[in-house]
């Protein structure tokens, strides 16, 4: 059987929906993960969505001898690589960590992978290589200037496989450029639980919504959009999951190297995503209006026309699908895994 592929990181947020399309689509996932952010309780949510528990390895991406024994024992035909920390914040005070953890993990991985001649590697990059754009939409061929050193290390890592895949060019590469992913599997038995105190804007509505929180803060009003908050490109984790199956496809077709944005092309404010998620919910989300938070960019969205022409793939999911999605998620899990409610 040529279907198995190793999920790196696949016991987090879009890990884990991305293994429900890759079985879906009739692959096999294989996780690897050190659950430094993640509970191994997915793995029973998984099996219930999926009716066939996924195979789980606990372990650390940088681990080269475990890699090796994982390529050895198992026929592999393609990676995706998620594993990574992805705090924005706690890259600025702890560079050498993100470094680490995202820099080390890909290099190991390849090293490994070269090693096992295993050729196909999907890469979980970000629309934080652009840094601030010029313009939107933002287009693939947009320059990178990434602001923080999380953002340089997907950005390194995107160097380094272009680089590898220029030496050798039987590699089948894909390097994604999500934007802001959000939403839940449909079931409500998989979702987003960060971990300590969230930063992502998706998380904490939801978790007003619920209950857990008293208000959320809304970073500016004074930007120069229509309501004055913030823009962003939301994109259901879904449709993510279904561009990773779609990018591995992409791969089964001929070696080579493709960058791609995964976004919806659709830009909406904060306030639009508290009116939406209002109207999911039926919950009244308080707010009240702050200062800027120090490096946020006004509005950016991307445009996902290469991703359509190139994989076929476009997303389908809109606003109130992503907020209907995590409300179902929040209210059933109110405490993320550790509740038992939808089990
Ligand atoms: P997540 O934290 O939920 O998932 C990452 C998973 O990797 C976790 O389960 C964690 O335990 C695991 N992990 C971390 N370091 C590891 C290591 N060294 N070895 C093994 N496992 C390790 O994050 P996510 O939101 O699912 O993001 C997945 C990937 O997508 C990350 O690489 C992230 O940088 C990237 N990304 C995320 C977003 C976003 O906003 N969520 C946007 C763009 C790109
Ligand atoms: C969205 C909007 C905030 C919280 C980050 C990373 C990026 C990528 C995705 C990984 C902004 C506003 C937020 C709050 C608010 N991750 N906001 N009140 O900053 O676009 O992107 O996650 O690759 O690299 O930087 O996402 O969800 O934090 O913010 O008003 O309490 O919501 O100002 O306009 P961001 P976000």
């Amino acid at each position: 059987m040529d279907n198995l592929i190793l999920v790196t990181g696949g016991a987090g947020f879009i890990g884990s929906h991305t293994c429900v399309a890759l079985s879906a689509a009739g692959y096999r996932p294989l996780i690897l993960d050190n659950l430094n952010n993640s509970d191994v309780r997915v793995l029973e949510r998984l099996a219930k969505i999926t009716g066939r528990p996924p195979s789980f390895i606990k372990g650390d991406v940088r681990d080269r001898t475990l890699l090796d024994r994982i390529f050895r024992e198992h026929n592999i035909s393609g990676v995706m690589h998620f594993a990574g920390l992805k705090a924005v914040g706690d890259s600025v005070t702890d560079p050498i960590l993100y470094y680490g953890n995202n820099v080390t993990g890909a290099l190991v991985l390849a090293e490994a992978m070269q090693a096992a001649a295993v050729k196909t590697l999907i890469f979980s990059s970000s629309a934080t290589v652009y840094g601030t754009p010029e313009r939107s939409p933002i287009p693939e061929s947009a320059p990178c200037r990434p602001a923080n050193p999380y953002g340089r290390s997907k950005r390194m890592v995107e160097q380094m496989l272009a680089d590898l895949q220029h030496s050798q060019p039987d590699w089948r590469i894909s390097l994604l450029r999500y934007f802001n992913p959000v939403g839940a599997h449909q079931s409500g038995l998989i979702g987003e639980h960060p971990l300590g105190n969230p930063n992502n804007l998706m998380p904490l509505v939801s978790q007003v919504a619920v209950g857990v929180r008293d208000q959320l803060a809304v970073h500016g009003n004074d930007y120069p959009t229509h309501d004055g908050t913030g823009i962003r490109d939301y994109v259901h984790v879904m449709d993510l999951a279904e561009g990773h199956v779609a990018a591995l496809r992409h791969a089964a077709s001929g070696p080579g190297l493709v960058t791609l944005n995964l976004s919806t092309g659709q830009g909406a404010s904060v306030l639009d995503v508290v009116k939406a998620f209002e109207r999911a919910s039926g919950q009244r989300i308080a707010y009240e209006v702050g200062p800027r938070r120090p490096g946020d960019v006004a509005a950016y969205w991307g445009d996902p026309s290469l991703a359509q022409v190139t994989l076929g793939w476009r997303a389908r999911r809109g606003m109130d699908q992503m907020c209907a999605d995590t409300w179902r998620w929040q209210q059933q899990n109110p405490q993320g895994y550790e509740s038992d409610g939808a089990l």
